[in-house]
């Protein structure tokens, strides 16, 4: 039987084509694997998210500012960052599906079905007891503790082979582990082998090693570079942050899962460079406001949860995701990343520049240490379309579909319709559209009749519908519907934007967090 949540995933999907928020890329030539175009709907919901997040980072905290870097930058750079060495993902295929897998995704699918079995044990326990001990009963339950050793093994063998870089290792833990090609049902598996996922190019006209540059894989590098233009330009004194928005690419061995893993895609960083010693602190206090500010938009707070990173990427002393419950379960949303000063201290390593701050209060130069929020603007743009995606069923026995954007997110914040095509009931409508335009997106509508009309609305997730009909030609009152609950409030023209002002405001929503 299907999945529900796979058809609901589905049905998220077709939506965001049909309503205008995301294509496929060069969809006329049949796309291109896991890169996605933004349509009208899509880029004003975008643009929501990452005012959401800008404004977050540089109107809340005095001591962060906003660059824009550039996505081509030197090639030594990705030298001294580590992504030209270690920046790999181990691949392996099967000989049979000629399908291509990452080995440690395989092999994390094996301890996510130990956990699973875990949690089963837990659940029935806890109907079975009334006080129930979680912490004891997985300490001394014989079988739950059998599954946590082995995931402990696999985890530990895993980390072993990974750190060393020894391929073989790997792949015999893919055939100690048994596992099967979930499409062909076979263990016919290839040697596994490190795959770089930088896309490269070549710069000028001449295509010579030398002018070899990649297309930067994460945006962090534009900031520490950057890092001493921008303290002695800004005359910044540590602790300071620099946020970016901006494009990262990755050529992903295994992309899929729609806009949740893609080959080009936006990445908002901060990096937050802290005195050495004082990391850990930055650290805990990032992860905390991090998920305020994902909490404060209202998709639930039960949708997001922690996850520590047991294998730590090459740069960092400690690592958590903040995932959330996409429609295929709970997954990495954002990074919250305490990198050392592993990337000045290369940088400084190989441009022979020093990349250091003179500490007047201690009297010292030192290279900071960074604490890194990173999150996917894709990503987030996923976490707000799936959960506000509703098929309702009404009173009277009519469906609708709503998108419950929070409605300062959201791509319109007012339709205005006039009831009908004539009367002057259009002028008045665009009398008023002129009044609120310069305060809220808005959108004008004359076409079908009015509920198809509220219906096309809440497809896109517009928080206000205003009518105009013949009673506001003579008393100067419109009607506004809310999209949540359909309700509908007579008011006068001069008081709609005080109505709807609060709830669709961004400074609002950034005074939840
Ligand atoms: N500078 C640190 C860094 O790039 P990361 O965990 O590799 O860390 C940070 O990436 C965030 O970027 C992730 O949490 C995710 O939201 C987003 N991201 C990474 N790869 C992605 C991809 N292929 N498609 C969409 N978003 C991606």
């Amino acid at each position: 039987m299907a999945n529900p949540e796979d058809n609901l995933f589905k049905n998220v999907i077709s939506h965001a084509k049909e309503y205008g928020f995301i294509f496929p890329s060069s969809e006329i030539y049949d796309g291109l694997s896991a890169v996605y175009d933004y349509g009208q709907n899509g880029s004003e919901l975008k643009n929501n998210i990452k005012e959401y997040w800008w404004k977050f980072m540089t109107l809340l905290h005095d001591n962060i500012v906003g660059i824009d870097a550039a996505i081509f930058m030197h090639p030594t750079t990705w030298k001294a960052s580590g992504h030209v060495d270690a920046f790999n993902d181990p691949m392996i295929d099967n000989k049979d599906s000629k399908k291509r897998y990452r080995a440690d995704q395989l092999i994390e699918g094996v301890i996510e079905k130990l956990e699973e079995k875990i949690e089963k044990e837990v659940e029935k326990a806890a109907k079975r007891f009334e006080n129930f001990d979680r912490a004891m009963f997985v300490s001394t339950n014989a079988r739950v503790v059998e599954y946590q050793k082995k995931i402990d093994e696999i985890n530990t063998r895993m980390k072993d082979a990974l750190s060393r870089s020894d391929m073989a290792d790997l792949k015999q833990l893919v055939i100690d582990l048994d596992i099967a090609d979930p499409i062909s049902g076979t263990k016919n598996w290839t040697d596994v082998r490190q795959f770089n996922l930088m896309f490269s190019t070549e710069m000028g006209s001449v295509a010579e090693d030398a002018n070899k540059i990649y297309l930067r894989p994460e945006t962090a590098q534009g900031i520490f570079v950057n890092f001493l233009n921008v303290q002695k330009t800004g005359r910044m004194k540590i602790p300071f942050g620099i946020a970016q928005i901006g494009k990262a690419f990755r050529n992903e061995i295994v992309a899929r899962q729609f806009i949740f893993r893609m080959r080009e895609f936006e990445q908002m960083e901060m990096q937050f460079f802290v005195k050495p010693g004082e990391e850990m602190k930055w650290y805990e206090y990032w992860k905390e406001k991090r998920l305020k500010w994902h909490q404060a938009l209202g998709l639930g707070n039960d949708n997001y949860r922690y996850h520590d990173h047991l294998n730590l990427a090459h740069y960092a002393n400690a690592a958590c995701d903040i995932q959330f419950n996409f429609p295929m379960g709970f997954r990495e949303l954002e990074g919250i990343h305490s990198r050392t000063d592993f990337d000045l201290k290369s940088h400084e390593k190989y441009s022979g520049k020093k990349l250091q701050y003179f500490d007047s209060e201690d009297n010292q130069n030192y290279i900071p240490y960074v604490v890194e929020t990173s999150v996917g603007l894709d990503r987030m743009f996923l976490s707000v379309l799936a959960s506000a995606y509703h098929e309702e069923k009404l009173e009277d026995g009519s469906d609708r579909v709503v998108l419950r954007i929070p409605p300062p997110l959201a791509p319109n914040k007012v339709a205005i319709l006039p009831l009908m095509k004539k009367d002057g009931l259009p002028e008045k409508a665009q009398e008023i559209m002129n009044l609120l335009k310069f305060d809220f997106r808005c959108f004008y509508e004359e076409k079908d009749a009015i509920g198809k009309r509220y219906r096309r609305q809440d497809a896109i997730g517009t928080p206000y519908c205003i009518t105009v009909d013949h009673q506001t030609l003579q008393d100067n009152t419109v009607t506004i519907r809310n999209r949540d609950t359909m309700k509908q409030e007579r008011v006068a023209i001069a008081a709609v934007k005080s109505v709807i002002q609060d709830s669709v405001s961004m400074a609002e929503l950034l005074k939840r967090i």
